[in-house]
């Protein structure tokens, strides 16, 4: 990982270095963070953050969620990104701003802690590697929706997310695929599912392909999910909202999955069940518009970036 000059801490630039919290963090010991995944792109009109808002309107949610109140607005934390980012003077980068309980008491309940907030930008490259990703079905479940709320960016989850890539690591795939509480796909431990299938009849769009995704419930909505649900949706094929059994995703067409980390990764195989066709023509054609999209090559998705040099 590259370090780069600055961070963004608590309303002040500090050298990267300098960006420290002591050892009895409350977020430290009981997970109570929230946090974001940014993607900036280098686009003919200089660098470009991809739905900053949309990012910083989900770390307020998450924080809500976790009764924690942000000391900053959501325009303060996009102004406070542009800055760090002209700051270091980045072309593409991740961007990780993260909200959490500091040090005050050792509890459970975050009693006397204060809410701090820092931001960090890095150079980073593909999430889950170039090649299609070959995934297993893991043994941990996604969070429940009545536990630790999945729908929220909360630091915590991610032991969850953890131990389900490491899972599927261990056992030599790419990534793993978790389910839900109800046996349904949910989702990968840091991407959302897609499938893609030729079905006839009139629910299926134009094209005769539709696309599926796991609905809302106990995944992450994703940003890049919703991106890519508008996109599909535009270039004329059925997008629907469902519960994916195992046994429908593997025999799918094609499959992917979608994150602000991952971009459009295409699913090669689902517990060694090759996918009809990998990367297929339709992942390819939504992988191909999200880049143009993303460097800001299609006029009609302009205003999902933020143009650092206004
Ligand atoms: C569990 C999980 N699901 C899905 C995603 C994809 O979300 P997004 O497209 O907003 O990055 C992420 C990444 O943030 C994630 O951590």
């Amino acid at each position: 990982m590259e370090a780069t000059k600055f961070i963004w801490f608590n309303g002040k630039l500090v050298p990267w270095a300098d960006a420290k919290i002591h050892v009895l963090t409350h977020t430290l010991h009981y997970g109570t963070g929230a946090f974001e995944g940014i993607r900036m792109y280098e686009t003919a009109k200089g660098p470009a953050i991809f739905h900053l808002r949309k990012h910083m309107e989900r770390l307020k949610f998450s924080a809500d969620s976790l009764s924690m109140e942000l000391p900053y607005s959501v325009d303060q934390l996009c102004n406070a990104t542009v800055e760090l980012i002209k700051a270091n003077g980045l072309k593409s980068c991740y961007i990780r701003p993260i909200a959490y309980f500091g040090f005050g008491e050792v509890r459970v309940l975050p009693t006397n802690c204060p809410v701090e907030v820092a931001i960090a930008a890095w150079p980073w490259g593909a999430y889950l590697g170039d090649e299609p990703a070959r995934v297993t079905v893991v043994k941990t479940l996604r969070v429940h929706p009545q536990t630790t709320a999945p729908g929220a960016k909360i630091s915590g989850n991610y032991v969850n997310s953890m131990l389900a890539g490491r899972e599927a690591v261990q056992r030599g795939y790419t990534e793993g695929l978790q389910l839900d509480y109800q046996g349904n796909i949910a989702e990968g431990p840091g991407e959302n599912f897609f499938i893609i299938s030729s079905r006839g009849g009139s629910s299926s769009g134009g094209k005769g392909i539709t696309i599926s995704t796991p609905a809302l419930g106990s995944i992450l909505p994703g940003i890049t999910r919703w991106s890519i649900m508008t996109l599909a949706k535009d270039l004329g094929y059925a997008v629907e909202e469902r519960a994916i059994k195992v046994a429908e995703a593997l025999e799918a067409d094609e499959g992917f999955f979608t994150g602000t980390a991952a971009e459009v990764t295409p699913i090669a195989s689902i517990d060694d069940k090759p996918m009809k066709s990998s990367p297929g023509p339709v992942t390819k054609q939504i992988a191909e518009e999200f880049k143009k999209i993303t460097r800001g090559e299609n006029p009609k998705y302009l205003e999902w970036l933020t143009f650092v040099n206004k």
